[in-house]
Order: structure tokens, then sequence, then C-alpha cells
């Protein structure tokens, strides 16, 4: 992989779901995210007199750490906002919010229960707005992941992942980034769990161009049959907790356990975005297994994101 390059800014203001970024756009994005790992000192100014709002309405480790570190390292400054117990909107609108905060800072980044919540803010200002999770996408958890893929295997085309589990938003931001990168991502859910619809026929169109593929199973042995990755993540996301005892029940066959691994191929890797329920979604033979690059992802969770940072705001 290259580590000197000269790209072209990003084509839209917000990262909001990862489909408004072309498979150029995604390419470059990972290019960018080798270099800044490699030459750190380089982007130290990049956000230099910048702040940026980081507002959550949902409990954060990797997110609100990775993204607090990064943007320091790049010379900006963090305003955190504790919205975990009052979700926005509820005392002032979300334009009156997103219009107020634009008066102050130069950019939001935001972990909501509604994706409808991170559009209504991103079309009421001009500052760019960075999805931290929302019920529906999680795209700078995804774009972490294909980087780590990446430097697993030097390359994505045609890399075979296997995502066993729930069709959640980090599923979603899966497909929308495979089909952009030229991934063969098969996916295992139960038939009432299979990702969204809208998601599906948008990475079908986008992988004409980059000769992608997305195929949707619900025999979790069927999904990793020669896959050279694993990926599952929690059964129960978080804003669905009243389901929690029926998603136990529903996703049982779907654990990753040695067995299914093994059904995988020798050697296929172990990924999952964290945070873990160990014993349910992933045994810890598997998650502490020699194959799993779950900390790895963490760790490439800062790059990525000072990556989507400066193609934002340069
Ligand atoms: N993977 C991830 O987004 O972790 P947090 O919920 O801890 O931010
Ligand atoms: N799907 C999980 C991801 C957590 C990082 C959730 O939304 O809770």
């Amino acid at each position: 992989m290259t580590t000197t390059i000269t790209l072209p800014v990003a084509v839209t203001k917000d990262l909001l779901t990862g489909a408004e970024w072309t498979p150029t756009d995604a390419r470059d994005l990972l290019q960018r995210t080798a270099e800044i790992k490699a030459r750190p000192a380089r982007y130290a100014t990049t956000l230099r007199g910048k702040h940026i709002a980081l507002i959550f309405e949902k409990p954060s480790l990797r997110t609100r750490v990775t993204f607090e570190v990064g943007i320091q390292s790049m010379g900006g400054f963090v305003v955190f906002l504790d919205h975990t117990q009052a979700r926005l909107g509820e005392r002032e609108s979300i334009p009156d919010v997103a219009r107020n905060l634009e008066c102050w800072v130069q950019g939001i980044v935001a972990r909501v229960y509604e994706q409808r919540v991170l559009e209504e803010m991103a079309s009421n200002i001009s500052i760019p707005v960075i999805n931290a999770l929302s019920d529906k996408f999680h795209p700078c958890q995804a774009l972490a992941d294909f980087f780590t893929l990446e430097e697993k295997f030097g390359s994505l085309k045609g890399l075979k992942l296997a995502y066993v589990g729930d069709g959640n938003n980090v599923c979603n931001s899966l497909i929308f980034l495979a089909a952009r990168l030229g991934v063969n991502l098969q996916i295992a859910t139960p038939a009432s769990y299979a990702p969204a619809e809208d998601v599906l026929a948008d990475a079908k169109r986008v992988a004409k161009e980059t000769r992608a593929k997305i195929g949707l199973f619900t025999d979790p042995a069927e999904a990793v049959e020669g896959a050279q990755a694993v990926y599952t993540d929690s059964w129960t996301s978080m804003g669905f907790e009243a389901e929690e005892k029926m998603r136990r029940q529903i996703f049982k066959p779907y654990q990753v356990n040695r067995k299914l691994m093994e059904q995988a191929g020798p050697g296929a890797l172990f990924m999952h975005c964290l945070p873990a329920h160990r014993g349910q979604e992933a045994t810890d033979e598997v998650l502490d297994g020699p194959t799993s690059v779950v900390l790895e992802q963490s760790a490439n969770r800062m790059y990525v994101q000072k990556a989507i940072l400066h193609a934002l705001f340069t």
C-alpha cells in the first residue's frame, strides 16, 4: 500500500451513512488512513483552531475516546455534550440546536437513536455532521473494519467476508462499504432480521461498478464457507433492550464459536466492533483466540476517523 498521496477533497459536507461516498472516495479514505497512521506528525495542525462538538445520546467507549484523542492530536478542541439523559429535540428543536452549535463550533460528531436526527441537523447547517452511530448506520466502524482487513490481506478486491447475526447498523454500513470497495460479503441473519432493503438496493447498484458481491443467507455455516474473516456484533443493539430476551433465543444458532470458525476455513480472522457480550454472539475462545483482530479494529478507529476529519475539514 502506498503512503504518499494527493487526494481529492471528499465530495459531500457530511458523513451520515457512507453511501454519500463513491467507490473512489472510499478507496482514497483508506489510503489517507494509511498515510495518517504512518506519519501522524504531518496532520498535527489539520484542525488547528477548530472546535468540534461531540453529542452522544447513547453510551460509548471507543467512538468517544478515538474522536477525542484524534481531534486533539490534529490540533482541534472537543466540546462534549452528554445527551444520555435527554434526547436531542426534547428541550429545543433539532434545527435550533444545530443552528446554535454552528455559531460556536466548526463540526458536529453525533451518536443518536434515530438516523433522521442526524439528517435534520445536517440539512439545517453548513458545517460537517459525522455519524458516530445511529439506529441504521455506523460508517466510522465499517471504514475502520475494511482498513483493518486491507492491512491484513494487502488488498480488499474479491476478499470474502462473512457477517453473522443481526442485520443491524453495523451490518448496513458494512454492506455500503463492501459494495464500494469490491468486497464479497456473505451475510447470515434470521429471516426477519435481514439488513435493510434500501441498503441492499444501493449496494446492488454500486456493485455493478466494483464487482462486489453481497450474498444473503439464513444458515451461518453457508455464509462462512471459504470466508477469510468472520464478523459478528451484539444481538441486541442500543435502543432495542426491550427485545433482549426474545433476541437471545432467536439468535442462539448464530453464535460465532470454534465450530463455526472451523467451517470458515483455516486461519479465518475473527472480527467484532465491540462491545462484546461474551458467551452470546461470540465465545471467549473466539474473541480471545489467535485470529481475533478486535483490538486492531478498535485501534484503527482513530486513524480512520482522523482521515474522515481530514477529508471533511480541509
Ligand atoms: N464500536 C463502537 O462504536 O464502540 P463504542 O460503542 O464503545 O463507541
Ligand atoms: N450494533 C451495536 C453497535 C455498538 C457499537 C449497537 O448499535 O449497539
